[in-house]
């Protein structure tokens, strides 16, 4: 048996350092649980990165995997492939709107990147040269050359020059109610409203496309106000504007439907997934609608691995079984228990200041009080900390770096939702 010590050792000596770990070997799971190397047991509140939705190692998922591994395990694009147009048609069947073609690559900012290359290529042939592109301050979209430009976030861009500076792209403010000078719905969604001045004032007119995570993940779980993205719609389709949602983060049952776009019956000409479509194996796509599609010619876009048959026939059966082992409405059951007992509890905490989310896309946004609302940066490491050292994995994050992020798989039980809960409060209430 490999020894963990060992393991952390050479990981130190051998991989670039992108990431700080946490201390342990993660070896196995299964369902809302993972298993270190010694053995101890985990609830995993993050699902990855919000990636196994389905829960870890599904027997359904594994099973589809398995065979497809010992039938075919790679098909390069220059051939047909079973799962892979399957999968495309199942996409067609759920997506939002009119999105009915994919296109398949390997992860997120890849199909961020995919998006935007459209974007500007549909634009630039109906004479709209600028191509520029609007995306949303305090947004992730990646960390590639684009889609690290496109993400609105100073602290993943700091020391890489022009590499996260490409040129037409310009950011407008985030439906943030929590930290907006003015409130809801006084304000008339002036967040959404605000994009007219960015067209008029810093672009050239002409704008390609707008890119939205219909809720923001690594920027805080931000989840917009109604109306903000029927505002957003209306404005980019006066301007022609091609609107993208990413669907990296909210897709496949996150948010408790299938997309987070369905909630306010976003039709997106262009949509991205990645994370919870192939329920942990490396899968992404980007849908169009059929008319955007046409001024693609063959050799346009391509990548070698895109479109994998595992990954695809895993995605496939993915689909299926989040539907059928009613996942979604777990989802949504899971995620109203948590955030009945959340608001209840910040009613008495002083440092609670905002908590949102939708199904299990959850944040719980830590103040220094409520009246400054100064991010307490030190006490949501230290929440994040006191929760691993019992046992339970969730996230940080938010543009100031003070928002917890439960993001648990969508088959986690009431039991265990109840385990999370208590020790979430335990731990917030000693703060
Ligand atoms: C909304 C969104 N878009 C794109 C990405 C990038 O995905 P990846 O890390 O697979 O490149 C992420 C990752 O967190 C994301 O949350």
């Amino acid at each position: 048996m490999v020894d963990a010590k060992e393991i952390m050792k050479k990981d130190k000596e051998y991989l670039a350092a992108v990431y700080s770990r946490k201390p342990i070997v993660v070896y196995e799971g299964k369902g809302a649980i993972v298993k270190d190397l010694e053995g101890r047991e985990y609830i995993d509140c993050l699902s990855g990165i919000s990636v196994v939705n389905a829960g870890h190692t599904p027997e359904r998922l594994v099973r589809a995997g398995t065979e497809q591994m010992r039938r075919l395990w790679h098909c390069s694009g220059l051939y047909y492939s079973v799962p892979q147009t399957l999968l495309a048609e199942k996409l067609a069947s759920i997506a939002p709107g009119a999105l009915r073609k994919s296109f398949f690559c390997n992860s997120g900012a890849e199909a961020v990147e995919g998006a935007v290359k459209l974007a500007k290529k549909f634009a630039i042939s109906e004479g709209r040269t600028g191509a520029g592109v609007i995306a949303l301050e305090g947004s992730f979209h990646g960390r590639l050359a684009l889609s690290l430009t496109l993400t609105g976030q100073a602290k993943y861009k700091k020391g890489f020059g022009t590499f996260a500076n490409h040129p037409g792209v310009v950011h407008a403010p985030a439906p943030y109610c929590y930290r907006c000078p003015l409130s809801y719905p006084d304000c008339g969604v002036e967040c959404a409203r605000k994009v007219e001045d960015i067209i008029k004032y810093h672009t050239t007119g002409d704008v390609a496309a707008m890119i939205v995570e219909p809720v923001m993940g690594e920027g805080g779980i931000i989840v917009p106000p109604d109306g903000y993205h029927a505002e957003l719609q209306k404005i980019c389709h006066d301007h022609e504007i091609l609107f993208i949602a990413d669907e990296v983060q909210t897709g496949f049952g996150r948010t408790g439907k299938m997309f987070a776009s369905d909630f306010w019956d976003i039709k997106p000409d262009i949509m991205t997934m990645a994370k919870g479509l192939g329920a942990g194996l490396p899968i992404g796509a980007v849908m169009y609608t059929d008319e955007i599609v046409r001024c693609l010619v063959s050799g346009d876009h391509f990548s070698t691995f895109g479109g994998n048959p595992v990954c695809c026939a895993v995605a496939l059966e993915n689909i299926a079984y989040l539907q059928e082992e009613g996942l979604l409405t777990n989802s949504k059951h899971i995620g109203k228990l948590l955030m009945e007992e959340l608001l209840s509890l910040q009613q008495k905490n002083d440092m609670i200041g905002d908590i949102r989310g939708k199904g299990l896309m959850i944040g719980v946004e830590l103040v220094k009080d409520k009246t400054s609302k100064k991010p307490a940066v030190e006490q949501t490491k230290k929440v994040a900390k006191e929760m691993f050292n019992n046992n339970i994995l969730i996230g940080t994050g938010g543009v100031h770096s003070n928002v917890l992020r439960i993001q648990p798989p969508l088959c986690l039980s009431d039991e265990q939702a109840k385990k999370v809960l208590d020790l979430l409060k335990e731990q917030l209430g000693d703060l």
